[in-house]
């Protein structure tokens, strides 16, 4: 009887155990490869996002959200990010109300689509109109970003520790509240505030953020900067220089009398804020926690753009600041989206790229499999997604379709990076084995790759009317064996690597892999006019896979 107690409890006990570190393991986290890159693991295993945005106030309405997130797992999403907020999260000080988070993760798990929580607290667009009112009455304790002219604007201030205190304090509820109802695993990232910055102003004149502006850099940042001078970005290092490199003073001492100095000092007081919460919010329930940047048009000025905002040329201000903050992420509306995903994609500074923001449609689709195959993104996200793609006339959430019948690229898109997400995740920061390009429409026409030991051009063929942008995504499989994939009309040709190599490059076959009632399946071999008598590659949707095999002659 002795014995079989015995048994029966160290059973038990190890039965906890395992169900522990299982539980544990199975957090979603982010993890620095041996190669360098940050990937994404979830349920143990390297993930990647194909994701939407729900619009700002669609997810307040519980009862739309499984009509809305069935349709959009069957339109091949398998996250989505929806924002709750602070004002209905603590309605009054201290009583803290879970009806709309727990209604949201339910949906979400009904509907077997995973989510990214944005927490809308202080700020939401520079403003702070998600504040609780209990916040938003008494701006004596909850003190307003103070213009020039001594007037307040409906901003929090990032510099004073109230604000922060009471932001931190729902947060941390809110991860506490996570962690406990979340058993499955739904939640698997947060955005702490969204689209942070000073607006109209270039940062925050009050008597107080002004004694700091004139009081010394801190010691953090200044050591930060002279150990890693060499990867600084080149804004803050190009500032610093003109600046005579100093390594102490004021910040208009270290950084110039500049604009971009108002921008890099309200930077630090955001990612100290933001910082804080994260680290409340791990203390609490440690899963990945970012904040997003809204970008800056060409030639505006700190003020006229979000200043102080998580933008790459604060990205190093952000990491000493905020070092809770796991990474920055642009939401990228603007037509050079392989400049701004390339600044957020930095290895070295472990910041991987995820879009929570951007477009949908061809646009979307060729940007995906950019982000994916060339900037080892975690994650894609178009906003408004549950609105993209209606039919004319469509009513109800079902009818509100993202693709409006499946027509959208990115419906495409985003079966075909789902069905090749192993090959991709594989080979993310391995240019040799994976590799995209992208041509931005009609502004340019052609792109040449080295892939695989060749030289690839890739030539736009859209028509008159289409300005489609082409995304193409390149695997390598074997020896001169490729799987290629794209959106957007365009023609690729393969040419030797080197210049010095004279051999002729010719096209052993191209066979095409489509989806057929929910498989993919083998179907045409492509020769003669198909593939221009065996000389080139032609892509239009991003719902053919490509192999092609290649020879030299
Ligand atoms: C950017 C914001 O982050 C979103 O919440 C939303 O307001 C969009 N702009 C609207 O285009």
């Amino acid at each position: 009887m002795k014995t079989f107690k015995l048994v029966v409890v160290s059973c038990l006990l190890s039965f906890c155990v395992s169900g522990l570190i299982w539980s544990q393991g199975n957090i979603p986290h982010l993890k620095k490869q041996a190669n360098g890159i940050t990937q994404l693991i979830v349920e143990g295993k390297p993930f990647l996002m194909l994701s939407g945005e729900l619009g700002n106030s669609t997810a307040t309405d519980l009862s739309a959200l499984d009509g809305i997130f069935s349709n959009l797992r069957s339109r091949n999403l398998n996250t989505v990010l929806v924002p709750i907020t602070w004002e209905h999260i603590e309605p009054q000080e201290g009583k803290f109300e879970f009806e709309k988070l727990d209604g949201l993760i339910a949906a979400a798990r009904r509907n077997n689509i995973k989510l990214v929580i944005l927490w809308f607290g202080s700020w939401k667009n520079t403003y702070s109109s998600y504040i609780p009112e209990w916040v938003k009455r008494d701006s004596r304790r909850f003190p307003r970003v103070i213009m020039r002219n001594g007037e307040p604007t409906e901003r929090l201030t990032p510099l004073n520790e109230n604000n922060m205190k009471a932001d931190s304090k729902a947060y941390a509820a809110v991860m506490k509240h996570i962690k406990e109802i979340d058993v499955t695993r739904t939640v698997l990232m947060m955005q702490v505030q969204n689209e942070v910055g000073v607006i109209p102003e270039p940062r925050d004149f009050s008597p107080q953020a002004n004694a700091a502006f004139n009081g010394p850099v801190p010691e953090k940042l200044m050591s930060y900067m002279v150990q890693n001078a060499d990867i600084l970005e080149p804004e803050v290092f190009g500032a610093w220089v003109a600046a005579g490199k100093k390594t102490s003073g004021t910040w208009p001492e270290v950084f110039g009398k500049i604009p971009l100095t108002d921008c890099l000092f309200m930077a630090w007081y955001y990612a100290v804020y933001i910082g804080d919460q994260c680290k409340a919010g791990k203390a609490e329930y440690n899963i990945p926690m970012f904040t997003n940047a809204a970008l800056i048009r060409p030639n505006y000025l700190p003020g006229q753009y979000n200043s102080g905002g998580p933008l790459p040329h604060s990205m190093d201000i952000y990491r000493v600041g905020g070092p809770d903050i796991d990474f920055i992420s642009p939401d990228i509306y603007f037509a050079n989206y392989a400049y701004w995903g390339g600044r957020y994609s930095s290895p070295r500074k472990g910041n991987p790229l995820f879009v929570p923001e951007t477009a949908a449609g061809a646009t979307g689709a060729a940007n995906a499999l950019y982000s994916f195959g060339q900037l080892d993104a975690i994650g894609f996200s178009p906003f408004g997604i549950e609105r993209r793609g209606a039919p004319a006339g469509a009513a109800g959430p079902g009818a509100q379709g993202f693709g409006g019948g499946g027509t959208d690229p990115l419906v495409n898109a985003y079966a075909v990076i789902d069905y090749l997400s192993d090959e991709i995740l594989a080979r993310q920061g391995n240019r040799e084995l994976m590799a995209s390009i992208v041509l931005e429409g009609r502004d340019q026409r052609y792109g040449r790759i080295e892939f695989g030991g060749y030289n690839i051009r890739v030539e736009w063929s859209g028509s008159a009317e289409t300005n489609n942008r082409v995304g193409i995504l390149f695997l390598k499989m074997a020896e001169d064996e490729f799987l290629i994939t794209g959106s957007g009309a365009s023609q690729l040709r393969f040419l030797p690597g080197t210049v010095s190599d004279r051999a002729v490059i010719g096209i052993a076959s191209i066979d095409e892999q489509v989806l057929d009632n929910g498989n993919w399946v083998w179907k045409r071999r492509l020769n003669g006019d198909q593939s221009g008598q065996g000389q080139v590659l032609n892509i239009s949707t991003p719902s053919v896979i490509y192999k092609v095999r290649l020879y030299r002659y």
